[in-house]
């Protein structure tokens, strides 16, 4: 597609857009002056749809008149009510619904899978993982590996000595920003049968760059490793197929391109392959027994089968309904559509940032499609904060990282071209 660095062009773009109403279900925040933001941070926290109000409000009144019969007489009964969710979340990261389920936090869940996922032995121990994955998983990872050395230890003092080898940490080459495939796929190769968990992000949150899960999963498989991602930037923004690429577990959170508001429910992804698989240690609770036989209270913990048999707890009804109202607006608007229109925005941003030929701006991003949502980080040289000062104050909502990238995310939701215009207009003029 050939873009034009014109105003009337990304007018034009905004009117042939098919998707353009679906701004309307989201309320933008305004600016002192009554204008909508140019906001861009659909990969921090996604926008309130409209609609959410209406499904939190409709729980309340079942719980006002209802009490503790709303688990079987709500309108939306609370009992079964997360299932009314798993089809849509399914389609959305290309899974079977046995194989996912909303349930706690990311960080909470990303927990509970490596407990079933990371089983290290003497020979196989090792993790591998993004050199700059976001703080949070190298701390769960960490403290992980640390717990398995403790039990260790405390089980057998002498397989339970410290190794300095557990963590591979996976750099971009020098002078380049994002990781090659093939430079993965040999690390993996090098390590072979030492490996026991390879979990990466499915999209790097500060580069903007999107794996390829396929290869990294096959790599993965012939090493005899695990493979399991963090999807927190990637779903609702890129293309998943988790089922055919074979993942065996994942995990993400809702409240960045899914709109479920500020620390929504998570959901997880585990293979089909596992759902039956009853002999993998799993941290239990009541939530994820056999729900034919949960409520005679027996002392045996029997789990569902698949995805659900990671449940704990009774399901949050009111972070449910808020997910619930965003996901009828992605199955309205179809992935599919979603995705088309996210290309060409963010191609038509990226056009636009060079086009403008300003030697301070680089994109760290990758170039290809295939291998980025809608995020570009934009390295600025020379920059310090004063410039994201400089923009905010003109109306941008974008993303600050030290120490010189601006991260830009239009959302094909509720982003237009127009905003992606203004944008560059304004970064320009605070870069003269
Ligand atoms: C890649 C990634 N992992 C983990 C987290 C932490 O998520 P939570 O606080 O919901 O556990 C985030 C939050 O933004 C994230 O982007």
């Amino acid at each position: 597609m050939t873009f034009e660095s014109t105003e009337v062009f990304a007018l034009k773009m905004d009117e042939q857009d098919l998707l353009k109403h679906f701004r309307n279900n989201f309320y933008i925040p305004q600016q002192p002056d009554g204008k909508d933001v140019l906001y861009f941070t659909g990969n921090s926290l996604g926008l309130q749809p409209k609609a959410t109000r209406e499904y939190i409000e409709q729980e309340l009144k079942d719980w006002e008149t209802l009490g503790v019969e709303g688990h079987f007489q709500a309108i939306n009964p609370w009992m079964p009510y997360h299932e009314n969710l798993t089809d849509a979340m399914a389609k959305i990261v290309g899974a079977k619904p046995i194989e996912t389920v909303v349930m706690n936090s990311l960080t909470v869940n990303l927990h509970l899978l490596m407990v079933s996922f990371y089983r290290p032995t003497a020979e196989r121990y090792k993790i591998i993982i993004e050199a700059d994955a976001f703080p949070s998983d190298k701390y769960a990872v960490k403290s992980q590996i640390d717990f398995w050395e403790r039990r260790q230890l405390a089980c057998n003092e002498s397989e339970g000595r410290k190794k300095d080898d557990v963590l591979i940490e996976l750099k971009p080459r020098k002078g380049e920003a994002t990781l090659r495939t093939e430079d993965i796929e040999k690390v993996i190769t090098e390590n072979g049968d030492s490996i026991a968990l390879i979990m990466l992000g499915g999209v790097n949150y500060y580069t903007g760059q999107a794996f390829d899960m396929k290869r990294i999963t096959e790599a993965g498989h012939e090493a005899g490793a695990i493979v399991g991602f963090d999807l927190a930037h990637a779903v609702g923004n890129i293309k998943l197929k988790l089922h055919d690429w074979n993942v065996d577990f994942a995990c993400w959170c809702s409240y960045k391109y899914l709109n479920s508001g500020p620390g929504g429910i998570a959901g997880i992804f585990i293979n089909e392959r596992h759902a039956e698989n009853f002999e993998l240690p799993r941290f239990a609770g009541w939530w994820g027994h056999d729900a034919e036989t949960r409520f005679l209270m027996d002392d045996e913990f029997v789990p569902m089968k698949g995805a659900e048999g990671w449940q704990l707890s009774n399901q949050p009804i009111l972070l449910l309904a808020s997910l619930r109202a965003s996901l009828d607006i992605f199955e309205e608007a179809g992935m599919e559509n979603l995705l088309e229109k996210s290309h060409k925005l963010t191609a038509y941003l990226e056009f636009l940032l060079n086009n403008n030929h300003n030697e301070r701006i680089s994109i760290i991003t990758p170039s290809n499609s295939d291998e980025r949502g809608c995020q570009l980080s934009i390295r600025v040289k020379d920059a310090d904060k004063n410039l994201f000062k400089a923009i905010t104050e003109k109306g941008v909502i974008a993303d600050w990282r030290e120490p010189d990238v601006i991260r830009v995310a239009p959302v094909p939701l509720y982003n237009s071209f127009m905003d992606v215009w203004k944008f560059v207009e304004i970064l320009k003029e605070c870069l003269k």
